[in-house]
């Protein structure tokens, strides 16, 4: 495969889901050195900061949705985190992800349609890198908001120039305007640092 930033160009510009799904198919092997080696992201590490700054539990159930070959959970083990489900629609992302046994589930599902999971399933959710350029709508928050217990979080990271275009701001607001979930920090922070890109690092507790 290429691994140089064709292959961030290929992700980006996916035209639909099976497009994205190849390119993360042909990716997944290398996508941890590309992204941190040579891209420098860093959005994984700012997103188990995020969490850990808004849990009080170290044995809180974890949904890191998205998963993609585990990044964000090698983050919270280290953070001394134990109890997390892996869920990505990429078979061969999800296996990278599965060869670190880090996860006690690995749930290969899509974010843009509804889940198979109970209500309040999860007393956190962390979602890093998906919403992006092609890849999860913002209707994807309703169902996060579903599977996590109010009182709970969610911090995902919005790809900088996405968080207008791609409506994820407006939904955000109306989230907030009906009351499903409040709005407890977001700040600017790199997200590609080699490459001079940021994220908006997001963190919601949900109230309904
Ligand atoms: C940029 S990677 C981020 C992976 C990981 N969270 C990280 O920080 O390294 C984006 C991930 O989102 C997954 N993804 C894209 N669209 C998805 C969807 N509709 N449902 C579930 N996962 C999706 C991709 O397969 C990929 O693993």
């Amino acid at each position: 495969m290429v691994s140089n930033n064709q292959t961030l160009d290929k992700v980006y510009t996916a035209q639909n889901h099976t497009e994205l799904m190849d390119a993360y198919k042909d990716w997944a092997g290398d996508y941890d050195n590309d992204t941190v080696g040579r891209f420098g992201y860093v959005a994984h590490i700012a997103s188990a900061e995020a969490l850990d700054k808004a849990l009080d539990r170290k044995d809180a159930c974890i949904l890191d949705a998205g998963c993609g070959t585990g990044l964000v959970g090698e983050e919270l083990v280290k953070m001394g985190y134990s109890t997390m489900d892996a869920l990505d629609y990429s078979k061969e992302m999800l296996d990278e992800a599965e060869r670190k046994q880090i996860y006690r589930n690995h749930i290969q599902a899509d974010l843009s349609h509804p889940l198979e999971m109970q209500d309040n399933s999860y007393d956190a959710v962390v979602c890093t890198g998906t919403f992006t350029y092609g890849h999860v709508k913002a209707n994807a928050f309703d169902e996060l908001i579903r599977i996590t217990k109010p009182g709970g979080f969610i911090c995902f990271t919005i790809r900088e120039g996405a968080y207008e275009d791609y409506g994820y701001r407006q939904h955000m607001i109306e989230l907030e305007q009906q009351n499903a979930w409040e709005l407890t920090g977001m700040y600017e922070t790199d997200y590609l640092k080699n490459e001079g890109v940021t994220c908006k690092m997001c963190t919601y507790k949900v109230l309904v």
